[in-house]
């Protein structure tokens, strides 16, 4: 269903020298080479199915790293970075086998500054962990894409991880002062800053972030921190409808509130939370979960609660913290537990000016009856970021969801709106680019990928339909 474009692979010859020339570098201990052992990298938490790599580089040291892009250089292999391989769009799946390089064993929180408000941390921390570390400091990490017990770091920087979070306190890369970085052929190169400010150059560690590992392969990165919000608040709102749902997430913007997650669930979605044993009033249509944090939360949260009550049917604030934890669980399997309903599922993460949520749904309606999908839709409405589930059982569905999907595209673009929120392109979407970018944006982006890796062999078949590597 995601479509995985035809690369070539490396010459044989070329493979079985690099595959020498790595272990010689880096000790047999890092190399895999068996299959059996390379096969479980064809893959990452999106439906994408790749190739099979000839060989998996389990990195330990950023030597490592340049070693391995400096031997890939040299005989022309495709390198598909890795760290938690949590990606939802396949961007750390290998379509041209070649090498998959991993950053996940690059585990250690280097430093905490608690003055300066800074964490360095290598690719392979797993975001939870650096959260743990750093709130037991009285410290704050904000981005969180609702994976933080598996993703980590080099993942999360390669994709602008956002997450709930995201409507107060931005995304991954608002976070990201600095990055160490190799590029293809070996070379380390260090960008950004440890200060607050800096306007030195090209901002080259925006670019790196979000790139999708298609320019660099993290082996470090230097991150802001923020003061940990003393309280911390959830509600629950119900409505009739979506729309009414809508309208209390303009209202909220409107009155000035900044929640820190605002977060829709549309009626698809409370029946499929329903249909698994959980209980919600049967009159909700759809629901917004609420987070609000800062030095009175309560209050906060009282007024927030005075302008949602205007659209909604009930309104339900955590009593403590046992009540929260419970209400973002259910949030946070929500991904996983659609999974289960039907054999497949694709999950899109299109974005539109959270204004026109109301109408995104209502064409999201019209194109899942056009095309006979099942569809259900949550995430993060205060930044018009929505995650549209289309949902099926047989094979000849297929066709009908590519259809949906592409309509879904238009719909986005149409309403004002980007493809992607916070996943990615990855294999997933890159058949859809054109359709939000125009071909000198596109072809621009090609020269900037030209510069950063001549040969196209880093993460080729990302971002960029049809794009492939000139090694053969
Ligand atoms: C979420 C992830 C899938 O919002 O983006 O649950
Ligand atoms: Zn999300």
């Amino acid at each position: 269903m995601i479509v995985i474009p035809t690369l070539p692979r490396a010459p044989a010859a070329h493979v079985d020298a690099a595959k020498s020339a790595l272990d010689r570098a880096l000790g047999p201990s890092k190399v895999i080479t068996a299959d059996a052992g390379c096969a479980p990298y064809a893959r990452d938490d999106s439906a994408a199915l790749g190739t099979t790599p000839d060989a998996v580089v389990i990195a330990t040291s950023r030597e490592d790293v340049a070693k391995t892009l400096e031997i890939a250089a040299r005989y022309g292999i495709p390198v598909t970075p890795r760290a938690g391989g949590s990606g939802r769009t396949g961007g750390a799946v290998p379509v041209a086998g070649g090498i998959v390089l991993a950053t996940h064993a690059l585990a250690q929180i280097k430093e905490i500054d608690r003055q300066n408000l800074i964490a360095v941390v290598e690719p392979g921390v797993v975001l939870a962990a650096l959260h743990a570390e750093v709130e037991a400091l009285g410290l704050f990490y904000p981005p969180d894409p609702n994976s933080a017990d598996l993703c980590m770091i080099g993942g999360n920087l390669g994709e602008n991880a956002g997450g709930p979070r995201a409507f107060k306190y931005g995304v991954t890369r608002d976070y990201v002062l600095g990055v160490e970085a190799c590029l293809m052929g070996g070379e380390i190169v260090r960008s950004g800053k440890r200060t607050a400010k800096g306007v030195t150059g090209y901002d080259i560690t925006a670019l790196l972030v979000g790139s999708e590992g298609t320019l660099g392969v993290f082996t470090e990165a230097t991150l802001r921190l923020v003061p940990k919000p003393r309280q911390v608040a959830t509600m629950l709102a119900l409505y009739a409808d979506v729309h009414a749902a809508g309208a209390s997430v303009s209202n909220v913007v409107a009155a000035g509130l900044v929640p820190r997650c605002l977060e829709l669930l549309d009626t698809q979605t409370l029946d499929a939370i329903r249909s698994a044993g959980n209980a919600i009033d049967a009159r909700a249509g759809a629901m917004l979960l609420i987070e609000v944090d800062g030095d009175d939360a309560m209050a906060a949260c009282e007024r927030l609660g005075e302008v949602v009550s205007r659209d909604a049917i009930d309104v339900v604030v955590a009593q403590d913290e046992a009540q929260r934890a419970r209400l973002w669980s259910a949030r946070k399997a929500l991904s996983y537990a659609t999974r289960k309903l039907t054999k497949h599922k694709l999950s899109e993460d299109v974005v539109v000016p959270r204004t026109e949520i109301p109408t995104l749904l209502r064409r999201v309606e019209a194109i899942g009856e056009r095309f006979a999908v099942r569809h259900l839709t949550y995430g993060h409405a205060g930044d018009g970021n929505l995650h549209v589930n289309f949902l099926w059982n047989e094979d000849e569905e297929a066709a009908a969801v590519s259809m949906a999907i592409e309509a879904l595209m238009h719909a986005t673009i149409e309403l004002g709106g980007t493809l992607s929120g916070e996943h990615g392109i990855g294999l997933a979407k890159a058949p859809y680019l054109a359709i939000e970018q125009s071909s000198a944006l596109i072809e621009l982006q090609k020269r900037v990928k030209v510069a950063f890796d001549p040969k196209g062999l880093l993460n080729p078949g990302k971002i960029f339909p049809a794009s492939g590597h000139r090694s053969c």
